[in-house]
């Protein structure tokens, strides 16, 4: 948990426990902010969210109020409105909305409702993980607790999810929702005017809707006071990695990477080093450890070549092989491609190949070139972003630690034999490469 001189919203009223029954969450003030936007109407509801330039908490940061507006408004729309938020969390590093849903589940379905009536919807989903059953339980819960209180004018369907990491794109998620093969949908349209069963619909994440009530409490103008310009209000970042008190800390944007990994997390055990950053989950490019002073910001994370994306910080000690890092990256997007578009399908493969042969020293410093330039044509050429995500996150590894890359393949081998801290975690996939050996032969 963050500590107490910084604002606490999204969490707020849970430092002492759970807010998972109604009772608890109404002692808190729960649901008051829903009464006070029902007061207020949908346009001026809207206004106060977009006063507040919330920026979505999933990933690409677009303001909230602003994609809201790109809505037909009820009385111009043909087919129903529809709010969808997106609980499929799988970015590896990420684990915020778990955490959200765990203990404030009540916060997640007053926010919805305050954002359905503001967009005029009709119809409400929740896209959960599979693998969340427990919260999927618990916000079950909490909904029926929700709507026996008549809560609940909205009707919100909880729909699982059933394990594949690009069902978090957002049309991919709403071909999963209908029921069809998740992929994603090439853009334009956007799911702002053609969405969910073709009708227009806003997907937001957890995150982004639980701060709802608390930007209709403070009001608008009072919550952008938090954080810093253009990246308002408190985030919770989840820091995982190399250090001592990995966890979620809900701190407003500003607060500094040492802050977080230092004040908050006890920094690196044994005293080691700080080696890199990964700011925003696996798909953010790397930061070298002299970044660890750097805001966290959306423009100042930009600024320094990455992303803040979902906000989940990763800690890497000296002991870890980057050329490891790097390819443990590739073989979760390449396992997780959906395949539907070749940039990525092929592009993922590509690097993870290459990238398994200057890992055990079998390329030459042309294929180290190769890497890079198959980056290049994978990025921007894709359906979605899975495809960029990779191939920005490897190349950042080899702009930032290309002497390490290099050393691979002047000494044949993995410089840090067996003493990287990655060896011996062994992926899931690893499996699958066995049966590779023939085409990495070819390559
Ligand atoms: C491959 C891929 C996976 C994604 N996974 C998630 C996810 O698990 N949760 C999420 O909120 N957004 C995810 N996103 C981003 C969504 O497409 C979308 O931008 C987001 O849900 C919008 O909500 P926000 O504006 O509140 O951030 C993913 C994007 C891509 C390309």
């Amino acid at each position: 948990m963050a500590k107490a001189k910084h604002p606490i919203l999204v969490l707020a009223g849970a430092e002492q426990g759970d807010l998972r029954a109604l009772e608890d969450y109404r002692r808190v003030g729960g649901y008051a902010s829903l009464e006070k936007a029902r007061k207020l109407g949908p346009g001026a509801t809207l206004e106060q969210i977009k006063q507040a330039a919330l920026r979505g908490r999933g990933g690409a940061g677009f303001q909230m109020g602003q994609k809201a507006s790109f809505l037909p408004s009820p009385g111009q729309a043909k087919n129903p409105i529809y709010l969808v938020v997106n609980a499929d969390e799988s970015e590896p590093g990420a684990f915020k909305d778990r955490e959200i849903i765990n203990r404030v589940p009540h916060r997640l379905i007053e926010g919805i409702q305050i954002a359905a009536l503001a967009i005029g919807a009709e119809r409400c989903f929740v896209y959960i993980r599979g693998e969340y059953l427990s919260e999927y339980e618990v916000l079950s819960a909490a909904l029926a607790e929700a709507e026996a209180a008549k809560l609940v004018s909205v009707p919100i369907l909880v729909h699982r999810g059933a394990g594949a990491y690009i069902c978090g794109e957002e049309t991919a998620l709403l071909e999963s929702l209908e029921g069809k093969r998740g992929q994603p949908r090439s853009k334009p349209p956007f799911p702002a005017l053609v969405g969910l069963y073709n009708s227009p619909t806003l997907i937001n994440n957890v995150e982004t809707i639980a701060t709802v009530p608390k930007v209709i409490e403070l009001g608008g103008e009072a919550y952008a006071k938090i954080g810093v310009k253009d990246s308002t209000g408190t985030r919770l970042f989840s820091l995982s990695g190399d250090v001592v008190r990995g966890g979620n800390y809900e701190l407003p944007h500003g607060t500094s990477f040492r802050e977080l990994i230092y004040d908050c997390g006890g920094g690196i055990a044994g005293g080691r080093k700080l080696k890199a950053i990964i700011p925003g989950g696996s798909s953010s490019p790397v930061l070298p450890a002299d970044q660890v002073d750097l805001s966290m910001d959306f423009d100042s994370v930009q600024k320094a070549g990455s992303f803040l994306g979902s906000a989940s910080v990763i800690v890497i000690d000296e002991r870890a092989c980057l050329v490891q890092l790097a390819l443990r990256i590739s073989q979760f997007y390449m396992n997780e491609s959906c395949g539907k578009c070749t940039p990525c399908r092929e592009g993922t493969r590509w690097i993870e190949m290459i990238l398994r042969k200057i890992e055990q020293g079998r390329a030459s410093m042309a294929e180290l070139d190769l890497l890079s330039d198959v980056c290049d044509r994978v990025l921007g050429k894709c359906l979605c972003a899975l495809g960029d995500s990779d191939a920005m996150a490897v190349a950042s590894y080899v702009k930032h630690f290309r002497a390490e890359f290099e050393a691979h393949i002047e000494q044949g081998g993995c410089p840090y034999g067996d003493t990287s801290s990655l060896v011996g975690v062994r992926s899931p996939v690893d499996e699958i490469y066995r049966g590779r050996i023939g085409q990495e032969a070819a390559l």
